[in-house]
């Protein structure tokens, strides 16, 4: 048996059950939904240039399938931000950890995200965008919880409605597991 990495020892201790994941959304699914956006978006803005800007790293594969099914004009630039905490909880303070390469003044800006939860890192990034005079700015999400809101801010684009539970895969990870499931499920960390 391969030997674990410190950080999986962190999440996976010994006599302390068993990390399982129940597919929530599966990869038909998600395919599926990630291709009607892309239309939705080309047929609010027909003909325009769009710059997709990917949180990183939770909206990769977002990002990069919902790119290549926009027809026309897409640029992509890319973002990181960090909340303060780690786990499946996250302290709400966030703040910004890698810049945009270029500006977005005058730019149809769409911001991809993994998933809209409290709303924090969101709510942050709306402020910091709008500051740069985009000509118009607007949210995508493949996820959306939205039991869990504590920042008043929405997104214009989601693809699924969940319950409030930790999602993995997709992009989505626990302690940097789990990002290259190509479907997305509930992480339970066993008793
Ligand atoms: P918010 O600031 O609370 O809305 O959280 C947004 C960020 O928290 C997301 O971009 C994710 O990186 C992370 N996050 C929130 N919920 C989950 C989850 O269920 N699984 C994995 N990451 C999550
Ligand atoms: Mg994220």
């Amino acid at each position: 048996m391969a030997r674990r990495t410190e950080a999986e020892k962190d999440v996976q201790p010994k006599g302390r059950g068993q990390e399982k994941v129940r597919v929530l959304i599966s990869r038909g699914r998600v395919q599926r939904r990630v291709t009607e956006m892309a239309r939705q978006i080309r047929k609010d803005f027909p003909g325009e240039q769009l710059h997709l800007v990917g949180v990183l790293k939770g909206a990769v594969f977002f990002l990069t399938d919902l790119g290549k099914q926009i027809p026309g004009d897409v640029s992509f630039d890319f973002i990181a931000v960090s909340s303060y905490g780690a786990g499946t909880h996250s302290s709400g303070q966030v703040r910004l950890t890698r810049d945009l390469d270029s500006s977005i003044e005058g730019k149809t800006v769409i911001i991809v995200e993994d998933i809209l939860d409290t709303g924090m890192t969101l709510q942050y990034l709306l402020r910091v965008f709008e500051q740069r005079k985009p000509k118009r700015l607007r949210v995508a999400v493949l996820l959306d919880k939205p039991e869990r809101r504590i920042a008043a801010v929405r997104a214009d684009y989601v693809g699924f409605t969940i319950p409030n539970e930790f999602v993995v895969g997709y992009g989505l990870d626990y302690a940097e597991k789990y990002r290259n499931r190509a479907d997305v499920g509930v992480l339970s960390l066993g008793e």
